[in-house]
């Protein structure tokens, strides 16, 4: 049977323990954060007399660092509320209180073993029998933080690497001693991924485990062969970004963000850690030292002063400009900055747009400087990887997992070898005088030509151990789409949309457009689903794995009909909308939507029509077409008069619902969506984004037996024009009087009060012609016509 887990104590109020009590508090979990009791006072609480035996001064500490944060963005925190399930404390006065609540207790002071160790000392004699200890060192060895302690303590002891900030970062690198009892390590596996939706590796008890170790000597790699080669700052970033399927950060913005001084301490400790690894070298190359030294003694750090490998200068005109550190000044100890030269290769030009895996061979074979630092760094990075199994671990798929989890690489290590080619790749290293590991010419030697293998519709990894494909373990929880396709064939397809068998009778609506906007070709595809939720499918999910749920409608199409005052087409995507949203809502068999990220405008209307939203925390929903001087035109309008008005509210409850709407807020998580009231509390909310598909229709299942459609009559309440005067204070304290925000409140607020007749329940579809009504007059307005154009061409939203 799992240990339950509760209550948490966080020890260490730092960047990490505060942030990861932030985060379990998202989760729902109750967490003690304690921080040392100050041994002296401040000039402030000597000047306000308060003393060492003061509560506020021996809370200081914690308090520090649970009030930076709750201020820290991105935001640590769902919503401001949750900050409520964290209590602070300190170590003197609320250590024995708060362990003998806990059921798990996370380490997080600083990166040195001795006071690990002592803390560690004094927990043990204070735990509760069944309470399972961690530290999260980013990489001091784990064993030897317990080694002094109680045998059965260390059988509750293990190492858990939360990745910075822990709430967006999925990647937790779990790292049991040899003496952790395999029940601990499973229950704590499957707290990680069950409550905090979390992707847990399971590491060796390694210096810095894998993802930092394999960064650590990427970095130092890199950054000492640029440095030498003579690339500047600005060309490394725009190679190893995006390009290479890796975040914007890219190599120097990545230094930046985590501290120059961070990485070089890292690079030492892990130098003097790993006698045994013959490549440790590298991550003291004198190069790489030089330049990042220089940095250190200049005091220019990174984001944290503000300065390092980049230095914002403002141009003659006072926009912002980000000019790159010279790295050959660097290296001889002078700091000076390059001006941006936006810098292009024809071998980036020729095959950005391409997939990853089609670019990269083209890319590393270039011959421009381009494809000699790709090739450069990713056969350094496959050849360690490959050098660094089994010592790091067990599966190339951990490693490939901790860097595509915890540095938001789109393919690891081994996928993108396979993406290279092994056999020539391998060759080009062998030539090249770049070492490859035994094991991977043996592969060679048998005949294999990739790590990844499908057989039979399963997906295989090489095991370097066995010598052969094994299967990946597949959780039955994670419904992927591209396995749907390779099953069956789909019910429905185009190039917008297309509906899927999900399993016992449920469908699946999948958008799949850029961004997954949503115009007219999606609309075929939801009336063949109303067509089978008609013929006795049991419900249906609409979801995808795009990278947004939708950023909403086809403002390009829409501008496009203005702009040639085809209103009729206007008209027919608004009831085309309009009649294929309320059939979903009106469905014999629940719909439940599944959105996850953006879901803005006709998304976030998508999900108002849905029975019930299984939402992934991470969802930033909003009703924005304010922002581009329109209102929602497919129900979003009227599902939230239908939510929120009541004859027995002072404004029927309406001057919130137009705050929001007109000021087009967007939540910043689900959590903050109910709140707002863009979400139901009855909807459901899952911090596992893999398995948000299967949880929706495990919620359509769960619904169907009781299921029937809602009413359409007489249910939504129009405040009429008694509703109006309510709403106007607002409207005349919130725009100005010839504004084109006071014209769009003000057809907003006459849409939301069901027009300006007599107080009275009305039918859906009264709501719907008001907002069709509006929605077009609106567009007839040069002002909202400016509005789109300046949203297309910019991304910036105009206030005129
Ligand atoms: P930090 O320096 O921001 O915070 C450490 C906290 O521990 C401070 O509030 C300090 O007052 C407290 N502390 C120091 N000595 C203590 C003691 N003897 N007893 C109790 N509290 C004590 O450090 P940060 O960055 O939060 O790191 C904490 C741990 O997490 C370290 O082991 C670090 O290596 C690891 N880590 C850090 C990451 C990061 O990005 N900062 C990422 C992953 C792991």
């Amino acid at each position: 049977m799992p240990l339950a887990i509760h209550t948490v104590t966080v020890i260490g109020a730092g960047t990490m323990g505060a942030a990861i009590a932030a985060h379990l508090a998202n989760a729902g979990l109750t967490v003690y954060l304690l921080d040392l009791a100050p041994t002296d006072l401040t000039a402030q609480e000597q000047a306000a007399g308060l003393t060492l035996a003061d509560r506020a001064v021996r809370n200081r500490i914690a308090q520090d660092g649970y009030t930076r944060m709750r201020k820290a963005r991105p935001a640590n925190l769902f919503t401001p509320a949750v900050a409520d399930r964290i209590r602070v404390g300190n170590l003197e006065d609320d250590l024995a209180t708060a362990l003998a609540a806990s059921d798990w207790v996370i380490e997080a002071i600083v990166e040195q073993l001795a006071p690990k160790q002592a803390l560690l000392a004094r927990l043990v004699p204070l735990l509760p029998p069944h309470a399972i200890v961690s530290t999260n060192t980013s990489g001091l060895p784990i064993h030897q933080i317990a080694a002094a302690q109680p045998a059965d303590f260390q059988r509750r002891f293990l190492g858990t690497h939360f990745f910075n900030p822990p709430r967006y970062l999925p990647l937790i690198e779990l790292i049991p001693t040899a003496a952790t009892a395999p029940t601990v390590t499973a229950t704590v596996q499957a707290f990680l991924e069950d409550v905090l939706g979390k992707g847990v590796v399971v590491c060796h008890d390694t210096p810095n485990f894998i993802a930092n170790r394999m960064v650590s000597f990427i970095l130092a790699d890199l950054i000492a062969f640029a440095a030498t080669e003579g690339y500047t700052v600005e060309e490394v970033d725009a190679l190893t970004g995006p390009l290479l399927g890796r975040p914007r950060s890219a190599t120097f913005r990545l230094n930046d963000i985590v501290g120059v001084d961070v990485w070089l301490q890292i690079a030492h400790n892990l130098h003097a850690l790993i006698p045994h690894d013959d490549r440790r070298d590298t991550l003291l190359t004198p190069a790489y030292v030089e330049v990042m030294q220089t940095l250190v003694q200049h005091d220019f750090l990174g984001n944290k002063r503000g300065q390092g490998f980049y230095r914002t200068v403002a141009d003659d005109q006072g926009a912002k400009q980000f000019w790159g550190l010279d790295l050959t000044a660097a290296r001889h100890g002078a700091i000076a900055y390059l001006p941006p030269q936006q810098p292009t290769w024809p071998s980036v030009s020729a095959t950005q747009r391409q997939p990853l895996a089609q670019r990269l061979p083209a890319l590393t074979a270039a011959d421009d400087r381009a494809g000699a630092l790709l090739w450069h760094t990713l056969a350094h990075t496959l050849s360690y990887a490959a050098a660094r199994i089994p010592e790091i671990a067990d599966s190339l798929l951990d490693v490939d997992r901790a860097l595509t989890w915890g540095y938001g690489w789109e393919l690891g290590p081994f996928a993108l070898w396979d993406a290279l080619g092994v056999g020539p790749t391998v060759a080009r290293m062998q030539r090249e005088g770049i070492p490859v590991a035994a094991w991977v010419q043996h592969f060679l030697r048998d005949g294999n030509t990739h790590f990844y293998i499908t057989n039979n519709g399963a997906p295989y990894i090489y095991d370097h151990a066995r010598a052969a494909h094994l299967p990946i373990a597949q959780d039955p929880r994670v419904i992927e789409i591209a396995a749907l396709r390779r099953r069956s064939a789909p019910l429905a397809d185009n190039d917008a949309a297309t509906l899927h068998d999900l399993g016992d009778g449920v469908l699946l609506l999948e958008f799949h457009t850029k961004l997954n906007i949503l115009d007219l070709a999606v609309f075929p595809i939801v009336d063949a689903a109303l067509e089978q939720l008609h013929g006795g499918a049991t419900g249906l999910v609409i979801g995808n794995d795009g990278v947004h749920f939708s950023a909403g409608a086809n403002l390009r199409a829409m501008l496009a009909a203005a702009e040639t005052s085809d209103w009729q087409a206007i008209e027919r995507l608004l009831l085309t909308g309009q009649r294929a949203l309320q059939a979903l809502r009106h469905a014999p068999r629940p719909v439940v939507a599944a959105p996850f990220q953006r879901a803005l405008g006709g998304g976030a209307e998508m999900c108002l029509a849905a029975h019930r939203v299984v939402a992934h925390a991470e969802t930033y929903i909003g009703l924005v077409e304010t922002t581009v001087g329109l209102l929602p035109g497919w129900g979003g309008c009227k599902e939230m008069v239908r939510r929120h008005a009541r004859p027995d509210l002072p404004d029927a409850g309406l001057t919130r619902v137009l705050q929001l709407l007109h000021q087009g807020q967007v939540s910043g998580s689900a959590a903050d969506a109910q709140a707002l009231g863009l979400l139901d509390t009855a909807d459901q909310v899952t911090l596992h984004r893999g398995r948000l598909l299967h949880t929706a229709r495990q919620a359509a299942l769960t619904l169907m037996p009781n299921y029937t459609p809602p009413p359409a009559t007489a249910n939504v309440y129009a405040a009429g024009a008694a509703g109006l005067a309510a709403l106007q204070p607002w409207i005349e304290q919130h725009t100005l009087p010839a504004s084109h925000s006071r014209v769009i409140a003000t057809h907003l607020a006459h849409v939301l009060c069901g027009g300006d007749g007599t107080a009275s329940w009305q039918d859906e579809q009264h709501f719907l012609d008001l907002e069709r009504a509006a929605f077009i007059a609106l567009l007839q307005t040069p002002a909202t016509r400016a509005r789109i154009h300046a949203m297309l061409t910019t991304g910036q939203p105009l206030q005129n």
